[in-house]
């Protein structure tokens, strides 16, 4: 194994894979791409716009004339940890809300919209020193990734992480419609044609249940350090 330019990091919905990626990226000194940002972003501009979200064609035109930016947090105190635009506008909590996590699924399905986005993910990828996460990074993004891991959890300790997420920024959650949701999206999301959410066979499984971030962090960081610096196994 050479030394690493590309983690491709996948798993289910809600398994805590983006804020471990993000600090894995941030020790690292590494870029960080959330590839759930631009399904979600589509996803909105679909329901701003009056865009029917079954209807498969006009989605995948919507897609690939918007303009999605993910920068690095504009405003620090709201506690985002980037922002994210779609055509110049700040989207970075409209694109959490229950309503597109409602249809996100059913828009990540479409094979234009996939081509769409992953045209867009590896021309990221190419910058190199990229922390990659989302469904199919390992499988279809970047399947030549030297390092790619799967990060997991049971559903019930996934959906109770989103329920504190949700009550730390001032709303209120309830929880047993959080898990529907959680179970929801993975069950679309596993057994949809393209590209289907599951573990590159080359992948490194994490279980996460009952760990707590740092720890996480600590021990993807430990994988890393020694290829990236020595460039050797
Ligand atoms: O943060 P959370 O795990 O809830 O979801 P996300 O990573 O923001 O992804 C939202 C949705 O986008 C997923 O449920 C998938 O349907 C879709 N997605 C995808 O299909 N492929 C990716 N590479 C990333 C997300």
């Amino acid at each position: 194994m050479g030394a690493i330019n590309v983690i491709a990091i996948d798993g289910p919905a809600a398994s805590g894979k983006s804020t471990v990626s993000q600090q894995v990226a941030r020790e690292l000194g590494f870029l960080f791409l959330d590839t759930g940002c631009m399904y979600r972003a589509v996803t909105l501009a679909a329901w701003q716009r009056g865009v029917d979200v079954m209807n498969e064609t006009a989605v995948t035109h919507l897609a690939e004339r918007l303009v999605i930016e993910i920068q690095p947090a504009t405003n620090e105190e709201d506690g985002r940890h980037y922002t994210v635009l779609l055509d110049g506008q700040d989207v970075t909590w409209e694109i959490r809300t229950p309503t597109v996590d409602a249809h996100v699924s059913q828009v990540s399905s479409y094979l234009g919209v996939r081509q769409e986005m992953v045209r867009r993910q590896r021309a990221f990828g190419k910058r190199g020193q990229v922390v990659m996460v989302g469904r199919d990074i390992g499988t279809v993004v970047m399947p030549d990734a030297p390092l790619k891991l799967y990060i997991t959890a049971t559903a019930a300790e996934r959906a109770h992480r989103r329920w504190q997420d949700r009550q730390n920024q001032g709303h209120t959650a309830d929880y047993e419609a959080i898990l529907a949701d959680v179970e929801r999206r993975d069950e679309i999301d596993s057994n949809r044609e393209h590209s289907p959410l599951r573990p590159a066979a080359d992948a490194i499984i994490i279980d996460t249940t009952g760990r707590p971030v740092e720890e996480v962090v600590a021990e993807i960081v430990g994988m890393v350090r020694p290829l990236a610096v020595n460039g050797k196994p």
